[in-house]
């Protein structure tokens, strides 16, 4: 990528050097930082690397710093190397934090009334593709159409994000319901807004639920943006914000019988339900009352943390918070489970049969296929910063 500045001065600074820029900006840059990013020392975007961190001198300085013929920042080091540095190059990895190139990415808060994106099955790698994915990392959620009822649709569509993963609920889960009930979401009942999978270290990431059968009453789809949630609450209340941030809970799920859709199992996790990120930017939400263990938490925890989880909750219940919907046959709803809490409305017999299918794709291939798609189509915003997730 073209960058417009360069770079006409690189003078001593500290422990390394300072670049002035033609824009008036300045970066400063360690003399590790440097000598570990040498281009000598292979391509760190392929893992193709000769240099290693071992063969760092601590002790290392930069003994002179200039600009070649070609614009290039030259550095020479105590120990006698030599690097020539692209200015574009530099520019694009700007330690300085004012100038890191990754902001985070704009999303739109979804709430009651807010209308979802709706796209038609696309082509894999069109431009329909994109604006799904897009859709998606905007909005939390996107509805698909046109997407065959045979399971080859389900397929297809979860294709388009990545590779679905296996749990012990197998790959593809069928939502019907069962005269024996062994998972909640078997019943008729109607399901509070939640995250799925929070007793995963790793809970599930971009999701999809495809509608093979539709009750003709009740089982709309609910969706929660825990985002705006957690935005909100962050502004009403930032102590009840860093409580939830800040405090680790167990989310679990023990079974000790197995049946067709799944496996017995014993999952522990202990995570905060609202994850930062470097920035303290919302990065993830993990939240499923069914799912938390007993709090654990120090006993002098108790009285902020249940104030917070109470709040909170509260705000997620809100029926202004939800946005409502039917998902007919040929209808899929991609959502971003780390950022949109899902539930139903209650359904009973009288509405007929009403079958979904469930898979979920991890969100860092999500968030892969969107940057190659944004690339392939030279889109901006290859560098903002999707958010990671519960990563923690
Ligand atoms: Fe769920």
């Amino acid at each position: 990528m073209e960058l417009e500045t360069t770079v006409i001065g690189v003078d001593p600074y500290d422990d390394g050097v300072i670049l002035r820029w033609s824009d008036g900006r300045r970066t400063r840059l360690h003399s590790l930082w440097l000598r570990d990013n040498c281009p000598s020392g292979g391509d760190r975007l392929k893992a193709f690397r000769t240099f290693s961190v071992v063969d760092l001198d601590p002790d290392l300085s930069v003994v002179s710093g200039g600009i070649g013929e070609d614009g290039s920042v030259e550095i020479e080091y105590s120990d006698g190397h030599r690097s020539s540095f692209d200015p574009d190059w530099l520019a694009t990895h700007d330690p300085e934090p004012t100038r890191r190139r990754s902001k985070p990415r704009r999303i739109t808060p979804v709430r009651a009334g807010v209308e979802l994106p709706r796209v038609s099955l696309p082509s894999p790698r069109s431009r329909g593709h994109l604006e799904l994915l897009d859709a998606v990392a905007e909005y939390g959620a996107a509805i698909v159409d046109d997407v065959p009822t045979e399971e080859l649709g389900t397929e297809s569509l979860a294709a388009l994000i990545g590779r679905i993963r296996e749990t012990d609920f197998g790959r593809i889960f069928d939502i019907v319901v069962e005269p024996e009930v062994w998972e909640f979401s078997q019943t008729g009942l109607a399901l509070d807004p939640h995250t799925d999978d929070p007793y995963r270290y790793t809970p599930s990431g971009t999701s999809m639920l495809h509608c093979v059968e539709a009750s003709t009453s009740g089982g709309d789809t609910l969706l929660v943006d825990g985002f705006a949630v957690a935005a909100s609450l962050e502004e009403d209340d930032p102590d009840a914000f860093d409580v939830l941030a800040e405090v680790s809970i167990p989310f679990v799920r023990h079974r000790t019988d197995s049946v067709d859709q799944g496996e017995d199992v014993h999952l522990v996790a202990h995570a905060p339900i609202i994850s930062l990120d470097r920035d303290r930017e919302i990065a993830g939400v993990r939240f499923h009352e069914r799912s938390m263990g007993t709090l654990d938490i120090d006993p002098s925890m108790m009285g902020p943390y249940y104030r917070a989880l109470i709040e909170f909750s509260r705000r997620i219940n809100d029926p202004s918070a939800a946005v409502q919907f039917r998902i007919e046959p040929g209808q899929a709803v991609v959502y971003d489970n780390q950022r949109m809490l899902h539930g139903r409305t209650a359904f009973g017999p009288e509405g007929g049969r009403r079958h979904l299918r469930l898979c979920t794709i991890d969100r860092d291939q999500f968030h892969s296929r969107l940057r190659r798609l944004r690339e392939d189509y030279d889109r901006p915003g290859v560098d903002e910063r999707l958010p990671a997730g519960s990563l923690s």
